[in-house]
C-alpha cells in the first residue's frame, strides 16, 4: 500500500513447480506435488477431500510456509526470496486473509480489528478510522463498530474478518473455508463479499468444501493426494 492507500491490483499470482513435503515420523508426507499455475484475476475455488493439500497450497501462497521446491511469484516479487520482515510487509501491502475461524483480536473492538492492518501499515489515525468504518458499513455492520468479538455472532465476526481483509484493497485475497462454520444464508453473504473484489479484478483464492460455493467461482482447482488439477468448466 502506498500513501494513497492504493495497491497495485494488477499483480499476478503465479506458482512454478511449487511443492511441499513434510517430515512425518520415520517417513515423509508429500502434501503438495510440483504444481505450476498462473492464477487468473477473479475467483479460483480450491476443492478436494480433507487432507488433500488445500491448506498447504494456501499457506505456501501466503508465505506462511516454505516450499520444498519451486516458487511463488507475486508481480515481480519472489515471495520466498524475501526475509521474514520483507514478507510480512509485502503481505500487509498486497494480501488479505480470511480463515474458517475469524481470528479477530479478542481485546479489540470490531472497528479496531478492521483498523489494525492499516495501523501496522502506518496509515494515519483519521484516515484508517474512516476507512475501517466504511468497510464495516460495506459488510452491513455499521451498528456493531464498538462491539468486542465475543459480543458478535459467528456470521458477524466473519464479516468483521472480511472487512479487515478487504480494508487495504489487497490484490490477492486468500480464504481457507471462510464459510465452513456458517449456516448457508450467512455463508452466502460472506461469499458475496468475496465475489465483489473478484469481480473488481482482484485475485481471490477460496478453499471450500461446498459445491454450491465452488460453483460461483470463475475457476476451479481440484486437489487430490497433493496433486492439483485445473478443472475445466462445462458452460450450460
Ligand atoms: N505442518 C505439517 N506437518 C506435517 N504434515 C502436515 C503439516 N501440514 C499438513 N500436513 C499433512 O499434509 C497433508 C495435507 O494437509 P492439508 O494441506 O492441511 O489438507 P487439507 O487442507 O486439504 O485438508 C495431510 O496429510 C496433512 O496431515
Ligand atoms: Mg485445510
Amino acid at each position: 500500500m502506498n500513501g494513497t492507500g492504493m495497491t497495485d491490483i494488477n499483480l499476478n499470482l503465479a506458482v512454478d513447480t511449487l511443492s511441499r513435503v513434510y517430515p512425518s515420523g520415520e517417513g515423509q508426507v508429500t502434501a503438495l506435488r510440483p504444481f505450476t499455475h498462473t492464477f487468473q484475476h477473479g475467483m479460483t475455488a480450491v476443492v478436494g477431500p480433507s487432507g488433500s493439500g488445500k491448506s498447504t497450497l494456501l499457506n505456501l501462497l501466503a508465505g506462511f510456509d516454505t516450499p520444498t521446491s519451486g516458487r511463488v511469484q507475486v508481480g515481480d516479487t519472489d515471495l520466498h526470496a524475501l526475509d521474514e520482515t520483507g514478507r510480512a510487509d509485502f503481505r500487509l501491502a498486497h494480501y488479505g486473509f480470511v480463515f474458517q475461524n475469524h481470528n479477530l483480536v479478542a481485546i479489540l473492538s470490531a472497528l479496531e480489528n478492521v483498523e489494525f492492518p492499516l495501523m501496522l501499515a502506518g496509515v494515519p489515525p483519521k484516515e484508517r478510522r474512516d476507512r475501517a468504518r466504511a468497510l464495516l458499513a460495506q459488510v452491513g455492520l455499521e451498528r456493531r463498530t464498538g462491539h468486542m468479538p465475543a459480543q458478535l455472532s459467528g456470521g458477524e465476526a466473519q464479516r468483521v474478518a472480511l472487512a479487515r481483509a478487504l480494508v487495504s484493497d489487497p490484490a490477492v485475497l486468500l480464504a481457507d473455508e471462510p464459510t465452513g462454520n456458517l449456516d448457508s444464508k450467512t455463508g452466502g453473504e460472506v461469499l458475496e463479499l468475496l465475489l465483489a473484489p473478484a469481480r473488481a479484478g482482484r485475485t481471490v483464492v477460496l478453499i471450500t468444501h461446498d459445491p454450491e460455493v465452488a460453483a460461483r467461482a470463475d475457476f476451479t482447482l481440484r486437489v487430490k493426494d497433493g496433486e492439483v488439477k485445473e478443472e475445466s468448466r462445462v458452460l450450460v
